[in-house]
C-alpha cells in the first residue's frame, strides 16, 4: 500500500476541486489581475496542475524518498565513493542565513567573511596536500582532474614544449583517461604488476619527451598504497613530466603522508567524499586541485588573497591563468560544509578518521575474505577490492547477483565490475563512520546469501519497485515522467 501510493503520479491522485489552502475571501480591495501582470503575460489556459490536499503531497513525496536508500538510512559501502556519514550540524551551519543569503555579485566589502572562510580552506587543502596553491573553483573530482591537466598544458606551453601524452595504469578510475582526453591529450594505457601496483618496466618503456602527465590514484583502486610512489615520481620527473596524484582516496592517507611529500605536482581533492558533502546521483560536488608553487601562475581565478596589511581578503586572477572552469568561486555549499568537517576535526581527528577508515577496512576484509578473496594485498588502506570469481565458478553467483540481493536484507550495493583489473570485482569501501555491529551483519549477510539458490539470486532484488533495468537505457534515457498530464 504504502510503495502504490508512492508511486502514484500527483497526476494520478488529482480530484476536480481538492486543495491543500483554501483562503479566506480579501478584506482589502481586489485589482483585476492584468491591471498588475500585464495581458500578453497572463495564461488563457487551465494551468494542468494536480489538485490534491496537502497530505497528499507530504505522503506522496515522503514515501517517494524511502524508495531510494542513503547514508542516513543505510549502509553504503560504495568503494572509491567514500559514501561515509554527512553531520547535520554541518548542514545546519552551511544554511545559516548569513552564509546562504550572500550573492557573488555583492561588493566584495559585504563577503569578507565567506572570503576568509574560503581563504582557510585554501590554506587547509595545502597544508593536507603539501602542495601550496590551490584552486577552490572545480566542482567535482573529473572537474579537478580536467583542470590540472589544462594547467599543466599551460605549463609546458608557458616553456616551448609541446608535450602530448598522458599515461595512467589500467586500474584507474574512468575519469583519469576521460579527463586527459577532453583536455586534447592522447591517452596511455600502462599495466599494472601481479601485486596491483604499478608496473614499474612497463611506465620506463613509456615515458619519453612527449610524457606530459602521470596520472596515478594513491592509495590506488584496489586500495593498496603504491609503495614505490617516489621512485615513480622521479622517473617521472626524469622524463620531463609531472606527476598528478588522484586524491579520490585522501580518506585512507590523512595526515599520515602528503601528496606533495611522496611526488605528485599536482592532485584533486573530492571535498563531497573525504569530507563529508552529501553527495550521490551525480551530484553536488567540490573538487578543489592543488599544486605545486611554479604551477600557481596557471590555475584558475578567482584565488582568494589575504591582504594582512589591510585585513582584507581580495580575489586575484593569476597572471597566465587558463581562464574560470566554472562560475565565482566553486561550489559554495559543498566547500562550506568541508570547511566545518576540517575545522571540528582538526590534524588529529583528521589522523583518526583515516585510521578507523583502514582499520574498518582490513576488519571487514579479514571476516569475509574466506568467502570473497581478495586477489590483491594482504592489508588494504580504505577499501578492499574482493572477486566473486569462486563462487562464480563453484555455483554460478556472480558479482552482480550478490550486490543486487544486498538491497533485500537494506544494504546499499558496493561497486561491482570496478576496477577492471579484478575479475567480479567487488569493491568494498565502509569508512570510519561504521561500527563493528554494522560490519559484523554485512558480513553474515553476504555469508547467508551464498548459501542461496542461485536461481533466486539470479533474479534479484526481490523487494524493490524496480529489479534489474538495463543499466545503460536507464541512464541514458531515463523516463522522468510517469504519466502524461491530464
Ligand atoms: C578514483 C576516483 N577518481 C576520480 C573520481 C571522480 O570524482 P567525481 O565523481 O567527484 O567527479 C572518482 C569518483 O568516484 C574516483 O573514485
Amino acid at each position: 500500500m504504502r510503495n502504490q501510493l508512492a508511486t502514484e503520479s500527483l497526476f494520478g491522485l488529482s480530484h476536480h476541486g481538492r486543495r491543500g489552502a483554501r483562503f479566506p475571501a480579501a478584506d482589502v480591495p481586489v485589482k483585476p489581475l492584468d491591471e498588475i501582470i500585464p495581458k500578453s503575460a497572463l495564461s488563457t489556459e487551465p494551468t494542468g496542475l494536480p489538485e490534491v490536499t496537502e497530505s497528499d503531497v507530504i505522503r506522496h513525496f515522503v514515501n517517494l524518498s524511502t524508495l531510494n536508500m542513503c547514508v542516513d538510512t543505510h549502509f553504503y559501502p560504495l568503494g572509491s565513493c567514500t559514501m561515509k556519514y554527512n553531520p547535520k550540524r554541518h548542514e545546519r551551519l552551511a544554511s545559516l542565513p548569513g552564509i546562504v543569503d550572500l550573492h557573488p555579485y555583492q561588493d566584495l566589502s559585504g563577503l569578507q567573511g565567506m572570503l576568509e572562510l574560503l581563504y582557510e580552506t585554501q590554506e587547509m587543502l595545502a597544508e593536507i596536500s603539501g602542495l601550496p596553491a590551490v584552486s577552490l573553483q572545480p566542482a567535482a573530482g573529473a572537474q579537478g582532474e580536467f583542470t590540472a591537466l589544462l594547467t599543466a598544458k599551460a605549463y609546458f606551453e608557458d616553456r616551448g614544449e609541446k608535450r602530448t601524452k598522458v599515461l595512467f595504469p589500467n586500474s584507474a578510475h574512468g575519469t583519469n583517461p576521460a579527463s586527459a582526453a577532453i583536455a586534447g591529450f592522447e591517452c596511455v594505457q600502462l599495466a599494472s604488476s601481479k601485486e596491483g601496483l604499478v608496473d614499474l618496466d612497463d611506465l620506463k618503456a613509456h615515458l619519453d619527451d612527449q610524457t606530459a602527465v602521470f596520472m596515478v590514484t594513491n592509495p590506488n583502486t584496489l586500495g593498496l598504497f603504491e609503495k614505490d610512489i617516489k621512485q615513480i615520481a622521479q622517473m617521472v620527473h626524469d622524463a620531463g613530466g609531472l606527476v598528478y596524484i588522484d586524491g579520490a582516496n585522501m580518506n585512507a592517507i590523512l595526515g599520515f603522508t602528503r601528496p606533495g611529500d611522496f611526488g605528485g605536482d599536482m592532485m584533486h581533492y573530492n571535498v563531497h567524499k573525504t569530507f563529508t558533502g552529501p553527495h550521490g546521483a551525480g551530484g553536488p560536488g567540490s573538487g578543489p586541485i592543488a599544486v605545486r608553487e611554479f604551477l600557481a601562475d596557471f590555475l584558475p581565478g578567482p584565488v582568494i588573497k589575504r591582504n594582512s596589511a589591510e585585513n582584507e581578503f581580495t580575489l586575484e586572477t593569476p597572471p597566465k591563468s587558463i581562464g574560470r572552469v566554472r562560475s565565482f568561486y566553486g561550489n559554495i555549499g559543498i566547500l562550506v560544509r568541508g570547511y566545518c568537517y576540517l575545522r571540528t576535526l582538526g590534524a588529529a581527528g583528521l589522523k583518526a578518521v583515516s585510521e578507523n577508515a583502514v582499520l574498518n577496512a582490513n576488519y571487514l576484509k579479514a571476516i569475509l575474505k574466506d568467502v570473497l578473496p581478495v586477489p590483491n594485498g594482504d592489508l588494504c588502506m580504505h577499501e578492499f577490492v574482493a572477486s566473486a570469481s569462486k563462487s562464480k565458478s563453484e555455483n554460478g553467483i556472480t558479482a552482480m547477483d550478490i550486490a543486487k540481493r544486498l538491497l533485500d536484507f537494506g544494504f546499499h550495493a558496493p561497486t561491482v565490475y570496478f576496477p577492471l583489473v579484478v575479475p567480479e570485482a567487488i569493491m568494498i569501501e565502509p569508512t570510519e563512520t561504521e561500527s563493528k555491529e554494522t560490519l559484523d551483519a554485512f558480513a553474515e549477510t553476504i555469508r547467508n546469501i551464498l548459501q542461496e539458490d542461485p536461481e533466486f539470486l539470479h533474479l534479484a532484488p526481490h523487494s524493490t519497485k524496480i529489479s534489474r533495468p538495463d543499466e545503460v537505457v536507464a541512464a541514458r534515457n531515463p523516463i522522468l515522467q510517469c504519466c502524461e498530464p491530464q
